[in-house]
């Protein structure tokens, strides 16, 4: 998961490649570079740490040049310092690359460049990319058909962006498997290239996903695509984007982080439009490609994610159980890929990814359209790679999510959940039209709901102020909102640095309750729902044991206050959309705990927006 970055025209390409990196750097931030051809030769200025580095030394050793590509790191081989940050030359100086995803056989290359006489520089996989080529030129081949057949080698999945000074006049690009995509903007008398999409939308909304095993050569007047296996061109689909740059700025907030905590209002809003049909008291989802006939032919669903998405999955089984009367399986997908698992036509796979870009999630998509099965997806990403292969899909509408937590989308996924649960009920005539209403309309005051939460932010606030210090947490949950207990301690966990485990609240006698004590604060899922009187008496549990109990609990509960020693309410909600509601007061927890202490909100150590890498 590292940003790239790529520019040819007639504008100076530093602050173009500098500027779309910093919009990429929530992929990674171990370490950043950028290479120009200036003068017939390629310069490079590379620097570990973020972004703010390489612009301090871009400040001293400035970089002028009408073509030039850059990377910010996440770090899979080698350190995260400035001998490994991209980009990479060969042994000449003549060929630089940058990179996304891992060189699976990269040590085997290697070797044998060593053993032709090329010197590494780097520890990383990287770098053998462009000793490839540049061995393939040493053999005689022109640059194009260096590069098709040094990428054709390559194992593994990877994002590949190569400059060659002596052909300043294009780059090459390659997608080869599922690693973050390589995105061409099509500009006017130039041209762009990114992982992401915000790299490069300031500067044109007419865009090109390459798909796996495609090669791109770039020029500033046009670009030809064609296949790293064969060499034959392939025409690709120009895209245009509807974006809103300023809905990807901070605004008055802080952090990105908050903006989106904040913002699930509106973003909840946006993902219910157009699929909740009011008037007529039914869901819509068009983009599913679903048939009463394909809908009644699925026998079981399995949902493949990862983090947070998977924590969402475990909602999704719940309400698709409860209103389709579908089997569902949750997956972690990287546990999915290698389980074997047993599918078959009739099963449907649906995966949770805000990015649509998550290596394993991928995978697992991958595995089951080779089994035959009905490829769906939930993201938030429009011409994600899970998104054009899937062959019906939910978008999140969410807008774009900054912050490496995942916040806005999480909520989002779930309600996407909801109404999938909703329009397979209806396809497959599991409920009575006026019950499917009734559930049609407990979506409407969903998002003001959310909304007025925010007025309770000072009492959250107030209450991380008085636990920032604490080493380790315990989230307890039941049923439905089991999931929202793993989540709440994710979210800790990667923000604040906090250990948080989450824990299903009747597991609490097998085992965990050894470790509660005065320095265990204990959070307690405990709305008004079917398992209220099983929540109330594990918080008594947790209190004979000296614990510190935060009760997030249903408006209007009073009795609660007795037991707990500290309270904090949502608003009353049917028990589907139950966690949807308890998201919002442990994401504020986490962050005001985080920012208390000083930690890296919107970038947290060692992570990155979407893992594109195994
Ligand atoms: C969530 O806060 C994390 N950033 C992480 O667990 C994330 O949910 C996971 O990597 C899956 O990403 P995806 O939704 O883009 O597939």
């Amino acid at each position: 998961m590292c940003g790239i970055v790529g520019y040819v025209g007639v504008r100076d390409a530093t602050p173009i490649v500098y500027d779309g990196l910093k919009r990429l750097e929530y992929r990674g931030y171990d370490s950043a570079g950028i290479a120009v051809i200036h003068k017939d030769h390629i310069e490079v200025r590379r620097e570990a740490g973020k972004l703010d580095a390489l612009r301090d030394l871009l400040s001293t050793q400035p970089l002028t040049g009408s073509i030039g590509i850059g990377h910010t790191r996440w770090a899979t081989h080698g350190q995260a310092n400035q001998i490994n940050a991209h980009p990479h030359l060969d042994c000449t100086g003549d060929l630089v690359v940058i990179h996304n995803g891992i060189v699976e056989n990269f040590l085997e290359l290697r070797g044998d460049l060593q053993a032709q006489g090329h010197t590494f520089r780097s520890e990383t996989d990287t770098e053998t990319i462009v000793h490839l080529v540049e061995q393939n030129m040493r053999d005689g081949l022109g640059f194009e058909e260096a590069a098709r057949q040094a990428l054709g080698r390559l194992q593994g999945s990877q994002a590949v962006v190569l400059m060659n000074k002596c052909q300043p006049d294009r780059l090459i690009a390659a997608r080869i498997g599922n690693a973050g995509g390589v995105t061409i903007g099509l500009g006017d008398g130039e041209m762009f290239l990114a992982s992401d999409m915000p790299a490069i939308l300031d500067y044109t909304r007419k865009v090109i996903f390459l798909e796996s095993r495609q090669m791109a050569i770039v020029l500033k007047d046009g670009y030809q695509i064609i296949s790293l296996d064969d060499g034959e061109r392939v025409e690709a689909s120009v895209h245009t984007i509807s974006y809103d740059p300023a809905s990807a700025a901070k605004g008055e907030y802080r952090h990105f982080m908050q903006k989106e905590i904040f913002e699930q209002g509106r973003s909840l809003t946006d993902t219910i439009r157009g699929r909740a049909d009011f008037e007529r008291g039914v869901i819509e989802l068009p983009e599913m490609n679903l048939t009463a006939q394909s809908a009644r032919a699925i026998s079981r669903i399995v949902i493949a994610a990862c983090g947070t998405s998977y924590h969402a999955g475990l909602v999704g089984r719940y309400m698709i159980e409860q209103l389709a009367r579908i089997p569902v399986e949750v997956d972690i997908a990287s546990e999915f890929r290698y389980r074997n698992p047993v599918i078959d036509p009739t099963v449907a796979l649906l995966t949770i990814t805000q990015s649509g870009e998550t290596v394993d999630t991928l995978a697992a998509m991958e595995q089951a359209d080779a089994a035959g099965c009905p490829l769906w997806t939930i993201t938030n990403v429009i011409g994600s790679q899970a998104h054009r292969v899937s062959d019906g899909a939910i978008l999140i509408h969410a807008g774009p999510e900054i912050g490496v937590a995942s916040t806005k989308t999480f909520t989002g996924s779930q309600v996407d959940m909801y109404m999938l649960g909703l329009y397979l009920a209806q396809l497959r005539g599991v409920l009575d039209p006026v019950h499917v209403r009734h559930l049609v309309d407990d979506l409407a005051r969903l998002p003001d709901l959310i909304g007025h939460m925010f007025d309770r932010a000072g009492e959250v606030e107030h209450l991380a102020n008085e636990f920032q210090r604490y080493t380790n947490f315990l989230f307890l949950g039941r049923g439905i909102n089991y999931p929202i207990a793993l989540e709440g301690a994710l979210k800790l966990k990667e923000i604040s640095y906090i250990h948080a485990e989450g824990y299903a609240a009747g597991e609490m006698k097998h085992g965990p309750i050894a470790l509660i004590d005065e320095n265990m604060p204990v959070v307690c899922l405990a709305p008004k729902d079917a398992v209220y009187d099983k929540m109330i008496s594990q918080i008594e549990q947790a209190k004979a044991r000296n614990a510190i109990v935060i009760a997030v609990a249903t408006e209007g509960d009073l009795a609660i206050k007795r037991k707990a020693d500290h309270v904090i309410y949502v608003p009353p909600v049917p028990p589907l959309l139950l966690p949807v509601v308890l998201s919002i007061p442990l994401q504020m927890l986490a962050y005001y705990i985080a920012v208390r202490r000083g930690a890296d909100v919107d970038q947290p150590r060692n992570l990155a927006k979407s893992v594109t890498v195994e």
